[in-house]
């Protein structure tokens, strides 16, 4: 008894350090890399593997079962340009969820289970063009969601939860052309919710 005992203890000990080595081991070995294309998508990975090259210009993780993006878990990343994330299990945006990404164009983040996005998600991205947010359970947008990102042309979160977009959500986005947002359940939209968005032909 006492030994069956100590042995699955031994096989659960060697299984995390097993689950460990390979969580801080190259993401190649994990994922495919192809010149600075890592392709990490439908291995039921349940986080990021990291540390991530930071020559990386396309890193795709959709179709697993990340759950969560700690700050600062995309850095260091100066020629990132398409990041894909859809099909997770992704529950919030915490502030610093991306930022620092000079060259980002496109982020995915469709068919996930966001129910909240915390001012500061999104900070410093200059070139962000496009961002996919439909398929959540987003409900609320608070205000500072969506700040300063000068090169936004899309912004598309249809099939959320949304009932209120509160004042200083959208700011500062000149060059937003498409919001894309029907079937929401938007009852409220207070004044000041649109602010200095001069491109706006879509919605
Ligand atoms: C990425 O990897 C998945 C799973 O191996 C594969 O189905 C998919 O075709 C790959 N995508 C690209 C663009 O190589
Ligand atoms: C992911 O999990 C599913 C279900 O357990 C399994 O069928 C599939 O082979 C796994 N895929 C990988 C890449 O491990
Ligand atoms: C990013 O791309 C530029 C231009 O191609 C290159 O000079 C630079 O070394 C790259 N940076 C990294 C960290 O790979
Ligand atoms: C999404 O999150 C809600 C609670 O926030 C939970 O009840 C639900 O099961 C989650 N759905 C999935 C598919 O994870
Ligand atoms: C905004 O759009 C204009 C017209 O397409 C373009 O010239 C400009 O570079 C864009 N600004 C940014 C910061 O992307």
């Amino acid at each position: 008894m006492f030994h069956q005992f100590k042995s699955t203890f031994v096989l659960v000990l060697f299984l995390r350090l097993f689950l460990e080595s390979r969580a801080a081991s190259n993401i190649c070995i994990i994922c495919s890399c192809r010149g600075n294309i890592i392709n990490c998508s439908s291995r039921n990975l349940t986080s990021v593997p990291r540390p991530i090259p930071p020559n990386t210009q396309t890193l795709n993780m959709a179709f697993n079962h990340i759950n969560e993006i700690k700050p600062g878990t995309f850095q260091n990343l100066p020629n990132l340009t398409d990041l894909y994330l859809h099909y997770n299990d992704i529950k919030e945006l915490k502030a610093g969820s991306f930022q620092n990404l000079p060259s980002l164009r496109t982020l995915y983040l469709y068919e996930n289970n966001i129910s909240e996005i915390h001012a500061g998600a999104f900070q410093n991205l200059p070139r962000l063009h496009s961002l996919y947010l439909h398929k959540n359970d987003i409900k609320e947008l608070k205000a500072g969601s969506f700040q300063n990102l000068p090169s936004l042309r899309t912004l598309k979160w249809l099939s959320n939860h949304i009932n209120e977009i509160k004042p200083g959500t959208f700011q500062n986005l000149p060059n937003l052309t498409d919001l894309v947002s029907h079937k929401n359940d938007i009852k409220e939209i207070h004044a000041g919710a649109f602010q200095n968005l001069p491109s706006l032909s879509q919605m």
